[in-house]
């Protein structure tokens, strides 16, 4: 099979190599195309080769512009291997790479039993500033701050993200989530940038909502978002409140763009409780594969394996423990590629 497309892999911590081997032979059999360079980072990474993050895996980063991450183990901050300075390794691949937007598709899985049967939203979040910006003090003794950061460019750029999205999907409204009656400066800025963005596009509806008001509104009457764009942690927050509409963070896909490059991962943790037991879920990663493969063009297959997965979810006879069935990691994967 011929491969026309090279991406790096990092297969990541825990339960990581058993999904992303699932991935890997799924994307095989509905020749994909993908050539993946194995790549390491996380914990494992740590212990192996003395860093989370080496330079290699970054270069390699670098040079394909194009990724697919397991999930990685953050350390707990003060452990034996890392010390206290530990940083997530999430967070440094996004700075590092000015990985600025984060995309998350929620759609209703058919055979996933949830509150609403017609999900379909998605969440632009800001990546790289707002309170992520790791700027805390200690005042004196029992005082500390935690700055909130927004810039005029990476405002401006995150909705110029979402806005093209919208458009080059055919969508047909923007919600920029905020809190500027509290927040009048740093939100206040955001809402100008969302509001100047949305003047260039005009057949696209835009308006503007609290972040309470908008996370009641999402388990409410959820049909009434469409595309929802804002800064970094609402976006953390209600991503995960958008994935426990649809079934949960174990479907849950996600990319994150910058102009260095992609990087798609899957939402959930490295669950050390199952990782070894072949027992995991990858549909998240698999999802995020689906998205990487419809941003290198190959919309056909990618369309191929993400109908051959929900089939799978909508027959109900071969799903994994977490969403109530009793198939293993790759039975679940083997029954979605022999329908691709
Ligand atoms: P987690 O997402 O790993 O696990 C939460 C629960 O969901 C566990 O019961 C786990 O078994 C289950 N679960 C998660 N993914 C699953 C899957 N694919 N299939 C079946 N069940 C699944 O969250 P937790 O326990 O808080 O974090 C564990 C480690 O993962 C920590 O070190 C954390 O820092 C890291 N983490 C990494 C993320 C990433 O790399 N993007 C995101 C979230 C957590």
């Amino acid at each position: 099979m011929s491969s026309d497309v090279s991406a790096v892999l990092i297969e990541g911590d825990g339960i990581g190599p058993e999904i992303a081997e699932a991935v890997v032979m799924v994307l095989d059999k509905a020749k994909a195309g993908v050539e993946w360079e194995r790549m390491p980072a996380g914990y494992t990474a740590l212990l192996e080769h003395g860093s989370t993050l080496p330079e290699r895996t970054l270069t390699a980063i670098r040079e394909k512009r194009l990724a697919l991450k397991g999930p990685l183990t953050t350390p707990v901050a003060g452990s034996i291997e890392v010390g206290s300075d530990f940083k997530s390794v999430n967070v440094q691949l996004r700075r590092t790479l000015d990985l600025y937007a984060n995309y998350r598709p929620v759609r209703t899985v058919p055979g996933v039993k949830t509150r609403f049967s017609d999900i379909d939203l998605v969440f632009i979040r800001e990546n790289t500033e707002g309170l992520y910006s790791g700027l805390e003090h200690e005042i004196t003794d029992g005082v500390v701050t935690s700055l909130k950061v927004a810039t005029r460019k990476a405002c401006t750029r995150i909705a110029e993200f979402a806005f093209e999205f919208a458009r080059r999907e055919k969508r047909k409204k923007v919600t920029g989530v905020h809190k500027a009656n509290i927040m009048k400066l740093s939100d206040g800025l955001a809402l100008e940038c969302y509001r100047a963005v949305s003047k260039k596009f005009p057949e696209i509806e835009y308006d503007e909502k609290i972040i309470d008001a908008t996370a009641m509104a999402l388990v409410m009457t959820p049909e009434k978002f469409d595309v929802l764009v804002m800064e970094n942690l609402y976006g953390d927050i209600l991503s995960d409140l958008g994935a426990g509409l649809v079934g949960g963070l174990g479907l849950a896909a996600s990319g994150n763009f910058g102009a260095l490059g992609a990087v798609f991962e899957a939402v959930h943790g490295s669950a050390p409780d199952i990782a070894g037991k072949g027992i995991a879920n990858p549909t998240a990663l698999l999802l995020s594969a689906v998205e990487l493969l419809r941003f290198c063009g190959k919309g056909e297959v990618a369309q191929r394996i993400s109908d051959a997965t929900l089939e799978v979810y909508r027959e109900g006879k071969t799903l994994t423990r977490d969403i109530g069935g009793s198939a293993s990691t790759m039975t679940f994967a083997n029954a979605i590629a022999e329908r691709v």
